[in-house]
């Protein structure tokens, strides 16, 4: 485990931004372009002008479906299937800078976007979260605490790629067997190696996700030691199966666990389309400040303030790693924290050099960063920059 983190002493200045984001056929843009430098960037306009498209285009350089979880027709203008639409974007540090590029080419019969990096095609998605972790806050992650745990697995689960760039390797691997161990069980004849084998490698790399999301709890508990000022401490807890067995047996003795378990469940499994038991089935716990207030008992704006200090917990650890800033995604946030609060994520955002990309309605919540803020203003999907 990265030995914690004195965030008493500054990170070292190898930051890592977007200086220069395309879109191309993308939601409501044709072709927009936009040339930023390292500083936090605000987006303003109406409703419907455009904001949170652009945020959504940032958050397809990671892997997943993006934050408005869309298919890849629903990006494409007009929603037309089978049209082609792209998002690029050069990811710049001191020592680095590459081009990541996704989307979906004219005549693609894939069902999954292509990914180039430096201009060439890589096979997978999770090869992105080694040049740039993207979190986000949108204000659907408002039930975020109420909804079914899947969705906490997956914020749980962009927050672990920031500090293990494997961890989203492991979850593709895990998935891919788990559908293929659900596929053979509906057929009739099943093949008992074949069904071992893919057992075993649920088991190791399944095992290998409930480690790697505990080391992160861990690792965000023994940060808080100077937590964020003016926002709640949230504390994190793992529930599941595998975790629990984590806590007083080795690795391998729990991947033997998983794999037995998994092999005496595979006539219920194959009723039930899935697996009984495995990293798919843990949930993420918040509590605010206290082990006694579950963050579901929350009022909307604590959730809201909640949620926000764990993005900002953990592009603190990212940064204090290994120097490599998230870049943070704040849709329609800014405007509903109170003033101190605002004037606390501003400073926290400018501390740590990340560049968080915030929208809002109303220009005036960022008066007080003008000079320290990229500022473009959108209507009718054209981008105007402003400072
Ligand atoms: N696939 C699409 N093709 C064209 N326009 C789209 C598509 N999807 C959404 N839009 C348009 O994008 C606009 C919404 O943009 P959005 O970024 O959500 O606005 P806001 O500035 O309020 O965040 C709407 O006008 C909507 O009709
Ligand atoms: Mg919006």
């Amino acid at each position: 485990m990265t030995s914690l983190l004195e965030f008493s002493s500054p990170p070292l200045l190898l930051e890592c931004y977007l200086s220069h984001l395309k879109l191309n056929n993308f939601r409501c843009y044709v072709d927009a372009e936009l040339q930023c430098d390292s500083r936090p960037v605000v987006l303003t306009g109406p409703n419907g002008a455009g904001k949170t498209n652009v945020l959504e285009a940032i958050s397809f350089l990671s892997p997943g479906r993006g934050l408005r979880r869309a298919t890849l027709s629903e990006v494409s203008r007009h929603r037309e299937e089978g049209h082609s639409w792209g998002v690029m974007a050069t990811v710049q540090g001191i020592h680095f800078s590459h081009d990541l590029a996704t989307g979906v080419e004219i005549g693609q019969e894939s069902e999954r976007r292509t990914i180039k990096i430096d201009h060439e095609v890589v096979r997978s998605q999770t090869s992105l979260t080694e040049y740039l972790n993207v979190i986000w806050l949108t204000p659907q992650m408002d039930r975020l605490f109420q909804e079914a745990s899947s969705a906490r697995r997956r914020f749980l689960d962009r927050l672990v790629y920031a500090l293990d760039r494997e961890h989203a390797r492991r979850l593709a691997r895990y998935e891919h067997y788990f559908r293929e161990r659900a596929r053979v069980l509906k057929l009739g004849m099943r093949d008992p190696h074949w069904l071992a084998t893919l057992e075993q490698h649920m088991a190791e790399t399944g095992v290998a996700i409930a480690a790697s999301r505990k080391n992160f709890i861990e690792m965000f508990f023994q940060s808080q030691t100077s937590s964020l000022s003016h926002f709640p401490k949230p504390i994190l807890q793992l529930e599941g199966k595998i975790e629990e067995w984590l806590e007083t047996e080795p690795a391998l003795a729990v991947e033997e666990r998983l794999t037995h378990l998994l092999a005496s469940s595979r006539d219920r499994d194959a009723e039930i389309g899935g697996a009984s038991e495995g990293p798919h089935k843990s949930d993420l716990k918040v509590y605010f400040n206290s082990q006694n207030r579950p963050a579901e008992q929350c009022s909307t704006g604590e959730q809201k303030a909640l949620l926000l200090a764990i993005i900002l917990t953990t592009a603190r650890l990212k940064a204090y790693s290994d120097q490599r800033r998230p870049i943070i995604l704040l849709d329609e946030v800014v405007a509903h924290l109170d003033e101190i609060r605002r004037q606390a994520l501003f400073e926290e955002i400018l501390s740590l050099n990340m560049q968080a990309w915030m929208t809002g309605t109303d220009s005036s919540v960022f008066l007080s960063m003008t000079t320290k803020f990229q500022h473009f203003h959108i209507e009718n999907a054209i981008l105007r920059p402003m400072n």
